[in-house]
């Protein structure tokens, strides 16, 4: 006999003689009906026991968080609730769970609770639909980017190269820290180190992916990335997964055609997809925002706010364009933000990002040509000479979702760029090349996965998407 999942067993329009299935207990009520999940879905299948045909003992075992295999017959459900239920013939208990310790109760525990128990959050419903619908969104990103006619492409974890020029990032070493080798100016010497140099955790891959993109073409990475930067936000993550297409031939119009398009494409992937798991996480968001004062709820359900990302041309708004909406906006005014906006030229932070995105234009806005000397060395000057083709995409309730730019193709350009921030060419020998030999406008941006995960399941800290977040002060598991 087939084991089943509970999910293949729930789609049966007949009823089944035999059936095996195997998954975890959730509850057990009246010493007679089993709920038990797998995994496989949002629903759980009863199984009904006869009470007298089974040993006490082992009725027993039967509680919540152990594992079980029912052997039974699938019939309709006599109770509400359920279409189908499993008259139970076998049961056995697999792996027991202590009710006394196990920490997963059938009861409302808190977020901060279950990332402390992140090994077994997976088997609250919450996390079980957050989590199917990350794997939803990741496939539903290969398959975009394989029928546009993208090749994948894996990038190196271990880089020589700081692509952001920020400089947060994780040293990869294997000197003895309480001994290094040091040099004549009593700095460690990295010549002595494993690769023969400074390396690091890479910061993004689109150095290296412009490379493929001036030969194959159309490429994208999707991979772990690492910012050592110390911000405790809801939104940031010191280890996170970006999604980074570049393109050949491609200027900043096209960037933003292809970002939205994208964007949109997976979106509608899981609303087509995932609808359970969707329907079970808008109840949830909707109990939460009951909390919450008035003001602060959304007038959007959250497959609404989906379905209209994918529905809705995204907003292209100029950053010249934005600091005047913001600077005579009322928080400005009645100075309200924390960082006053008083002239061209100032960096946007997340409250103007969430102030033009959820007050003045109400959905999503693709920023773009921001002052030069705001962002990185790589992007392309605009011929007034003071901004560059930068574009960020700016979504309700998560910020950034998106950054990206047209690349400069021009060495000239870029020879002096580097020189002007003190990027060592030689660092960069490589990537100058391309602007050397067969050069041509190109373009591509990154994508936050868990920040699309955030939007996705309408799940408000970054620590909640991703299965162990890595945060300052937070390795565990
Ligand atoms: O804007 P960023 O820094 O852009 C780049 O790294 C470019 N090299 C991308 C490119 O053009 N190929 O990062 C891109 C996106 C952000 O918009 C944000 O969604 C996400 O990555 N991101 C983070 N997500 C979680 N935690 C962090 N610490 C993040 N930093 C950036
Ligand atoms: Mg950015």
């Amino acid at each position: 006999m087939n084991t089943k999942t509970v999910e293949e067993l729930l789609k049966h329009d007949t009823t089944l003689q035999d059936v095996s299935v195997k998954g975890w207990v959730k509850t057990f009520r009246a010493n007679r009906f089993i709920a038990l999940n797998d995994g496989s879905t949002i629903n759980n299948i009863q199984c009904v026991v006869d009470f007298e045909s089974f040993e006490e003992s082992l009725l027993k075992r039967i509680s919540t968080g152990a594992a079980i295999h029912v052997i039974g017959e699938l019939v309709e459900s006599q109770g509400k609730g359920q279409r189908l239920e499993i008259q139970v013939k076998e049961l056995e208990v697999l792996g027991d769970s202590d009710p006394e310790t196990y920490p997963i109760q059938p009861k409302k525990h808190s977020f901060e609770f279950l990332r402390e128990n992140a090994h077994l959050r997976t088997r609250t419903n919450t996390f079980s639909a957050v989590m199917r619908l990350r794997s939803a969104l990741s496939f539903a990103i290969h398959k975009y980017f394989t029928e546009n006619g993208f090749y994948n492409m894996h990038t190196p974890i271990v880089t020589g190269s700081d692509a952001e020029g920020a400089g947060e990032m994780f040293r990869v070493s294997t000197l003895d820290a309480k001994n290094p080798p040091l040099n004549e100016n009593g700095d460690v010497d990295y010549t002595k180190d494993f690769f023969g140099k400074e390396t690091n955790l890479t910061v993004s891959g689109q150095l290296e992916a412009e490379t493929y993109a001036m030969s194959l073409g159309k490429v994208y990475t999707f991979g772990p990335t690492f910012r050592a930067e110390n911000s405790n936000t809801s939104r940031h993550l010191a280890e996170f997964w970006m999604i980074e297409p570049e393109v050949a031939f491609m200027d900043l119009d096209g960037n933003m055609d292809l970002a939205e398009d994208f964007l949109k494409s997976v979106l509608n992937y899981v609303l087509e997809h995932n609808k359970e798991d969707l329907e079970f996480l808008e109840k949830r968001l909707l109990d939460e925002e009951k909390t919450k004062p008035q003001a602060e709820r959304s007038d959007m359900s959250l497959i609404e706010k989906l379905r209209f990302v994918v529905d809705n041309n995204f907003k292209r708004v100029s950053y010249t364009e934005a600091i005047d909406i913001l600077r005579n906006s009322k928080p400005n005014k009645k100075k309200k933000f924390k960082y006053l906006i008083n002239e061209w030229g100032a960096d946007l932070q997340s409250e103007h990002e969430r102030y033009l995105v959820e007050k003045h234009f109400k959905c999503p806005v693709i920023l773009f040509d921001y002052p030069a000397n705001i962002k990185a060395f790589y992007m392309r000057l605009n011929e007034d000479g003071k901004t560059v083709r930068a574009m960020d995409i700016l979504f309700p309730g998560i910020g950034e979702m998106v950054g990206g730019s047209q690349r400069e193709e021009r060495l000239d350009v870029l020879v002096e760029k580097m020189k002007a921030l003190d990027i060592p060419e030689e660092e960069l020998w490589w990537y100058l090349d391309l602007r050397k030999y067969g050069t041509a406008v190109h373009s591509g941006f990154g994508l936050g996965f868990e920040r699309l995960v955030m939007f996705a399941t309408g799940m408000s800290n970054i620590r909640d998407v991703i299965p162990y977040p890595r945060t300052p002060q937070n390795a565990e598991f």
